[in-house]
């Protein structure tokens, strides 16, 4: 099971992550705004040129593993975000999160990149559901989810960097995205 990468959209490349990704990576990671409501807290820079070097030669999405998807601007090949995917062991469902440098967001690239990854995703034939899981202050990854076509399946509630939180669970199953993806294509002109 291996993710066909790279990948291109109109404005990114989806790839592995490359050794020049180290600092910006590590300048988003170490970002409070970035990290808020993620489940990790800012990382080092031992840490952080460990991860790119795994991240750049592991198996892409092995069953059970994260693996990070590196999302770079097509005409620099400048990292801007990632998206993290992990397929289940039973090899039928995944799960994603995605993360953008702040200095990138608002400009529609995490949903580009996110589209792009699901797509990736349903292109492996057993996989069947894709979800995400976010805090449900994280207007902004809620937003994504839900223009992409996810729908909130499960509230949980847990304790989360010390304060009560509440967690979705988005979903969107496979005949859903290809319906979608389907009417997002132009119409063809009538022979
Ligand atoms: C979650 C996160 C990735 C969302 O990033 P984002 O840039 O807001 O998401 P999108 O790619 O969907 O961009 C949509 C926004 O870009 C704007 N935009 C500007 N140009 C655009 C374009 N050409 N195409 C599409 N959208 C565009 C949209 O209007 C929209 O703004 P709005 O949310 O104010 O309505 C980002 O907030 C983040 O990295 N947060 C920290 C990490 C995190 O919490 N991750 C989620 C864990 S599940």
């Amino acid at each position: 099971m291996v993710l066909a990468l790279p990948a291109r959209t109109k404005r990114l490349v989806l790839r592995r992550f490359e050794p020049q990704d180290v600092e910006i990576f590590f300048g988003y990671r170490n970002d409070p705004a970035v990290a808020r409501l993620q489940s990790w807290d800012g990382i080092s820079r031992t840490a952080a040129l460990q991860f790119v070097r795994v991240q750049g030669a592991v198996q892409a999405a092995a069953p059970g593993e994260w693996f990070q998807i590196a999302l770079a601007l097509a005409h620099s090949n400048q990292l801007v975000g990632d998206v993290g995917v992990c397929i289940g062991k039973d090899g039928r469902a995944a799960e994603l999160g995605f993360t953008l440098a702040r200095a990138h967001q608002k400009s529609g690239y995490a949903a580009e990149g996110v589209r792009c990854t699901v797509d990736l995703l349903f292109g492996v034939p057993a996989i069947g559901r894709v979800t995400a899981v976010t805090d449900a202050r994280n207007l902004s990854a809620r937003k994504l989810l839900d223009r992409l076509g996810f729908q909130n399946t499960a509230t949980t509630h847990r304790l989360f960097k010390g304060a009560q939180c509440a967690e979705h669970t988005f979903e969107i199953k496979r005949a859903k995205w290809r319906g979608l993806a389907a009417s997002r294509q132009p119409a063809r002109p009538p022979n």
